[in-house]
C-alpha cells in the first residue's frame, strides 16, 4: 500500500463572528496517499477553502487531528506550522498573489528570500524553476507585463522552490480561460507524474476536476461523495 502524506481524522472548524458561530467543517475524514492528484469540489461556501488552509497548515482545526507525513500537526503553535509550511508545501491561488511591479524572477526568489541561501544560488534556482514551467524567457518581466496564465505558471515556479512534497491549489485556473486553463492543468499533471509531487486542488468545474485522479465532494463542511 501507497504511504499515506496527509491523514484527516474527524476534522472541525467552527468560526467564531461575535456572537454567531458558523461550522465550516463538521467531521471531515480523509487519506491522501504520496504522489496522488485529488480535486475537491463543493458549492461555494461549503468549506474548501477552509480545508485547504488547514492541510496547508495556515490554519488550525477546531477539532480533530491532521497527521502530515506521520506527524501531528495539529497540536502545533504557529511558529512550527510555518516551519512545516515551508519545508513541505508549495501554494498556488486563484488570484496568484504575485507582487506586479516586480520581475518574475524576483517573485520566484522569495520564498528563499529570508533564508540562508546565497544570491547566485537563490537565482539558479529560480531560473530552473521557471524553466520548468516553461518560462525562463520571462524572468525579467515585470510580473504586471504578463498574461494571467504566465502568471500562474510564475505562481507555480514560486511553489516549486522549496521543493515541496505537496502542492495546494485553491481554484487556480477560476481566472482563466478555457485554453490557459488546460495548460496550467497539464503543468499540474506533470509535476505530479513526473517530480511525484502529492497535488490537493479545490476546483468547482468538473472538466477542470477531471485533471484529478481523484475526486471529493464537499457539502455543508462534510464529504458527501467520493470517486
Ligand atoms: N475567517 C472566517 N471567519 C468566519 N467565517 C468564515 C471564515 N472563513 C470562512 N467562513 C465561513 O465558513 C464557511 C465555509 O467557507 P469556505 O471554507 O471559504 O468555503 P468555500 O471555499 O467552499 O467557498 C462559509 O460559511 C464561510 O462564510
Ligand atoms: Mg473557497
Amino acid at each position: 500500500m501507497a504511504k499515506k502524506i496527509i491523514e484527516l481524522q474527524n476534522l472541525a472548524k467552527t468560526y467564531k463572528v461575535g456572537d454567531t458561530e458558523v461550522q465550516a467543517l463538521r467531521g471531515i475524514s480523509y487519506s491522501v496517499d504520496e504522489g496522488a492528484f485529488v480535486a475537491i469540489m463543493g458549492p461555494s461556501g461549503s468549506g474548501k477553502s477552509t480545508l485547504m488552509n488547514i492541510i496547508g497548515c495556515l490554519d488550525k482545526p477546531t477539532s480533530g487531528n491532521y497527521i502530515l507525513e506521520g506527524e501531528d500537526v495539529s497540536t502545533f503553535d504557529k511558529n512550527k506550522l510555518a516551519r512545516i509550511r515551508n519545508q513541505k508545501i508549495g501554494f498556488v491561488f486563484q488570484t496568484f498573489n504575485l507582487l506586479s511591479r516586480t520581475s518574475a524572477l524576483e517573485n520566484v526568489e522569495l520564498p528563499l528570500l529570508y533564508s540562508n541561501v546565497h544570491t547566485k544560488q537563490r537565482h539558479e534556482m529560480a531560473l530552473h524553476a521557471l524553466e520548468s514551467v516553461g518560462l525562463k524567457n520571462r524572468a525579467h518581466h515585470k510580473t504586471n507585463q504578463l498574461s494571467g496564465g504566465e502568471q500562474q505558471r510564475i505562481a507555480i515556479a514560486r511553489a516549486l522552490l522549496n521543493n515541496p512534497a505537496l502542492i495546494l491549489a485553491d481554484e487556480p485556473t477560476g481566472n482563466l480561460d478555457t485554453k490557459t486553463s488546460s495548460e496550467i492543468m497539464d503543468i499540474f499533471t506533470k509535476l505530479n507524474v513526473e517530480k511525484g509531487i502529492t497535488m490537493v486542488m479545490v476546483t468547482h468545474e468538473s472538466d477542470i476536476a477531471a485533471y484529478a485522479r481523484k475526486r471529493i465532494h464537499v457539502r455543508d463542511g462534510q464529504i458527501i461523495r467520493e470517486d
